[in-house]
């Protein structure tokens, strides 16, 4: 079978599963087997495929039939204009995230101390480092296993120790450390929706995804924590889910900070901006 036979196959195969983008799925997945770019499967369309190369495109196109995401199959998700590597033990990096990083890049004065607070992969992070060399950048996250990984990223995208990374439970591992902006997109999906959504989120680790209490209750912990982690004017950035927008400004506006709220490209409350 040639490589245009196989992507009209495999895209059907995925389409009467209900995956959302099933040609797009299929095309990216059969281009990492083989190594190419997306646009070289029009190049190579004739090309006829190998016996190894179907098997090995079969095992991930049968993942996918699963509705194991695209990104762990592969490996690997662009975020920021960079490739981060991807495993089970990260969540996988989300478009809308994008909006966080770039309020943490407009509100970080010069050589500012920055904490990206729940890591996961290192997105936030090295996102913001990649972007702006002068802030002095640290990341913590609760999970060993995904501190393997955002330290791994950061090799690859920024070089070694460019970013101090740190382990444990939220403000602990810092210490008496101070910045002048706290930015984290933490877990925020209410625990009684597991099992009831997409079937591609129980593919990512439960601890990144839900929070008890309706999804707040690591938010509130971060709200009602920063003030002492943070310098005078400090800013904290939180990404938010869209149905929490009421409960972050009146917590956070609790707690004495001024809030304000943006809206993603979607349209929907994403990132809580909150200054003391
Ligand atoms: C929604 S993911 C965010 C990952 C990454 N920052 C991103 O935006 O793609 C949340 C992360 O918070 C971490 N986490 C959950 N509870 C935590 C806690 N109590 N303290 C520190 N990290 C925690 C999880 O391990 C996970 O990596």
């Amino acid at each position: 079978m040639n490589i245009a036979c196989y992507v009209i196959e495999a895209t059907e195969r995925l389409r009467s599963v209900g995956i959302e983008n099933p040609g797009l799925d299929a095309e990216v997945i059969i281009a990492n087997c083989l190594n190419l770019e997306r646009y070289q499967l029009v190049t190579w369309r004739d090309r006829v495929l190998s016996s190894e190369e179907i098997s090995l495109i079969e095992k991930k196109i049968k993942r996918r039939l699963k509705k194991e995401p695209v990104a762990y199959i592969i490996g690997k998700k662009e975020f920021y204009g960079l490739d981060f590597l991807v495993t089970k033990d990260v969540l996988i990096p989300r478009p809308e995230t994008e909006l966080l990083v770039d309020m943490a890049i407009y509100w970080s004065p010069l050589n500012a101390r920055v904490v990206d607070l729940c890591t996961g992969s290192g997105a936030i992070a090295i996102a913001l480092k990649y972007t702006r060399s002068d802030l002095d950048v640290f990341a913590s996250d609760i999970s060993q296993k995904a501190l393997k990984i955002a330290k791994k990223n950061c090799e690859n995208l920024l070089g070694k120790n460019k970013i101090s990374f740190l382990a444990g439970n939220l403000f602990e591992p810092l210490q008496s450390e101070k910045f002048d902006v706290i930015v984290s997109n933490p877990p925020y999906v209410d625990y009684s929706l597991k099992g009831t959504l997409q079937k591609e989120l129980d593919f990512e680790p439960e601890i990144a995804l839900y929070a008890e209490d309706k999804g707040q209750a690591v938010i509130k912990q971060i709200i009602e924590n920063s003030r002492k982690y943070l310098n005078k004017n400090g800013i904290l950035l939180l990404e938010i889910g869209s149905d929490q927008r009421d409960f972050t400004e009146t917590y956070g506006k609790k707690k004495g900070f001024d809030v304000s709220i943006l809206n993603d490209y979607s349209g929907l409350p994403r990132v809580a901006t909150l200054r003391l």
